[in-house]
Formats: C-alpha cells, structure tokens, sequence
C-alpha cells in the first residue's frame, strides 16, 4: 500500500513505538502521585513540556498537553475569550476562510455567544495575507487566529508579520501550527504569537495527544476548559497521559530529522517532472511558499472514480477534502480558492511519507494516466 496521506495523519515512527511501548509497560503511575514512580512519570512528562518549549523558543510553563490540535483550538479560544474580562467588551474574531473545519465549529458556538465572526479569503496562491487580515480587525476585535500551514495546500502563511500587526493593535493572536510544526521553524516571539495549537500524530507521534502554548500562562485569569482536579495548570482536568506524551517527545525528537530528508529528496518536484514527462493535464492549487511533502493536484481530464476504484488496495489518497476524505461535498478550502464543485472533485490533496520512493510516484503517475478520460 503507498501512504498517500499523511497530512492526516503521519504513521508512526518505530522509534516512537518502541518508547510507548516503555512508556506503558514502565510509566504507568500517576503523574500527580507522591511516590517514586509518580515522581518518575512526571519528571518525564516535564521533560517533553520542556522540549516542546524549547522547539518554539517558550517557557514550558507555557505549555499544556491536550489530546490533540482540536482540542488545543478550543482551550485556546474559550480559555483565552470565556474569562478575560478586559476584554468582555470586544466580541469580534477573523479567522481565516480555510481554517480547519474544528476552528468553524468553535466559531458557531462564539457566534451563538454573541460574538461577530469575519472571514478573511486567500490570495490566488492559497495564501493568506497580512494586508486581508488588517482589512478584516475592528476596534472590537480579541482574537485573531489564522493557522500556519494550511492541510490541503501546504501553503505556508506569513504568521509573523499578521503576529506583528495583531501585536501592534493589542489583539490575541492564535495561530493552529497542526501542520507545521517540526516540520518548519516557529519562534513564539519573533512571530508575536500568544496562542498556538500543536498535534502529536501529524509528525509521527501517537494519536490523542497534542499541546496549546499560552503565553504568560500563569499569569492571565484563563477559563478552564475541562473542569477537573487542577491538572495542566487548572485548565485541563484529567489524569495526564504520560505514557503519549513520552511518545509525543520522541517525535518531537526526531521528526525533523525525517523532515529533513524530505526536503533534500523533492518528491513533489520528481512528481511533476513525471507528470510533465507523461503529459497529465494538470494544475497545482497553492502557489509559492509550500511544504515539500503536501500538494493539492487537480486533474480535469482523469477519471477520478476510476482512479481511486481502481487502486484501492494500492494507493491511499485524499480526494477534495482533508481530514475527511469520505466527504462528497467539495472542500470549503478549494471552493474558498475559487474552485468550482466540478474541479474540486477532481482535485487530491497528496502528502508523502519519508519513505516514499521514485517506484511510488511512478506508480501514482501510470495509475493517473491509465484513468485519463
Ligand atoms: C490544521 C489542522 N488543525 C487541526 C487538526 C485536528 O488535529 P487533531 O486530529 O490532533 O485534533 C488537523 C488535522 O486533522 C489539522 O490539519
């Protein structure tokens, strides 16, 4: 099977495995308890909250570990919104109109809250830009959050001058980094971020586990998300998941390592050399600053029902939308590119594994080919 998917989720490196696997067998105690073991368990699970703050350039006290990016979303949003009361006044949010579809659904619920939600559409190059994002603040806004690299183009946006210009106006700036962290370089202060959400299965890492920077945690009046008996700083209840965020460290780790060898390997340019080669009609959605392992392909003469029917047991694809490939509605990412339905269903968004080789793109190319209308 060739993998085809990994902006949903990464597999698992084996080194990661193996420490989980340590991790349960050895780190089973209670992070919170007294005793030698529960001692062990939390020193470890400190060590991780430290080396992911180190990562971004933060504190770990500015860290909390959650069960993944959606969540982080949410604790970032309401934790930050639901009790700041200097800014009970201002009920405006601009997010992004290609967010992740968890960032729309906090959003409903803000919206019901009685707050004005505006959405800032991408450039033609799938790129959101800082000139959209001033356009869209208001004197009234709190919250800005535009994510960092968007999952189905793999374009990367210019968070560090929106951070600027957030930072500039007095207003918090989040930012969802599922995508892009490990993966290229984040430094909370330089890019003026206060908030960012982090997943631990986007670089290898194990499902249920993700983290939220906040920063100057300690020292904001921050709404607990999850009520609970004072884990995480009092704003996620709930025994603390040692033994995933042991395996989330080890990812940490090594995936840029792994990241690295994907950008002096190019296999989305050999890609397009092959598409080229083998005169495959095709555009590119997202232009410019892009991550080397992820493209948004659009091929208007294939037969994509074929395509995908065909290599079901041999290819794993994402076709039109991200993180739910079984959807049949065109994605809100393409269509918000100016994509009509017809194109968005035939577009997949491809993400390689390190592991791809040229014999897999080959493949991918003649199984494209073989379904051209
Ligand atoms: C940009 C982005 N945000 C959030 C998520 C959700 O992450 P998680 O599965 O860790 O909740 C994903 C992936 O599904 C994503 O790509």
């Amino acid at each position: 099977m060739i993998y085809l998917d990994t902006a949903a989720s990464y597999p698992i490196l084996p080194e990661v495995k193996k420490s989980l696997l340590d991790a349960f067998e050895n780190c089973y105690a209670n992070s919170a308890s007294s005793h030698l073991l529960g001692e062990s368990a939390l020193t470890k699970v400190n060590k991780v909250r430290e080396l992911l703050a180190d990562e971004i350039g933060a504190f770990p006290s500015e860290i909390v570990f959650t069960s993944g990016a959606t969540e982080s979303n949410n604790v970032a949003f309401k934790s930050l919104l639901l009790n700041d009361e200097s800014l009970s006044h201002k009920k405006h949010i601009v997010i992004s109109s290609i967010e992740h579809k968890c960032i729309f659904a906090i959003c409903d619920y803000f919206q019901k809250l009685g707050y004005e939600i505006s959405l800032v559409e991408p450039d033609v190059n799938g790129v959101i830009t800082v000139e959209n994002v001033k356009a869209a603040i208001r004197e009234d806004t709190a919250l800005v959050s535009i994510m960092h690299v968007n999952n189905e183009l793999g374009t990367i946006n210019p968070i560090a001058e929106i951070g600027e210009h957030c930072f500039s106006k007095g207003i918090i700036f989040h930012s969802d980094a599922a995508q892009s962290f490990c993966k290229t370089e984040i430094d909370v202060d330089d890019m003026n971020i206060d908030v960012m959400s982090f997943s631990a299965h986007k670089v290898g890492g194990p499902k249920g586990i993700g983290a939220v920077y906040i920063r100057d945690l300690r020292k904001r009046s921050l709404q607990p998300v999850i009520h609970g008996a004072g884990q995480e700083d009092g704003l996620r209840g709930g025994t603390v998941a040692a033994p995933l965020i042991i395996g989330f460290g080890k990812a940490i780790e090594l995936f840029p390592q792994v990241y690295n060898y994907f950008i002096s390997e190019d296999p989305k340019s050999y890609f397009f050399k092959k598409l080229q080669e083998n005169e495959i009609e095709h555009s590119i959605n997202g232009y410019g600053s892009t991550l080397p392992h992820i493209l948004s392909l659009s091929l208007p003469n294939t037969n994509v029902t074929l395509l995908v029917r065909d290599n079901e047991s041999s290819l794993c694809l994402a076709q039109g939308s991200a993180c739910s490939s079984k959807e049949i509605e065109a994605s809100h990412v393409l269509t918000s590119l100016g994509l009509l339905r017809e194109q968005a269903e035939h577009t997949f968004r491809i993400s390689f594994t390190h592991e791809v080789t040229k014999q897999d793109i080959d493949f991918l190319v003649t199984a494209i080919k073989k379904a051209a209308y």
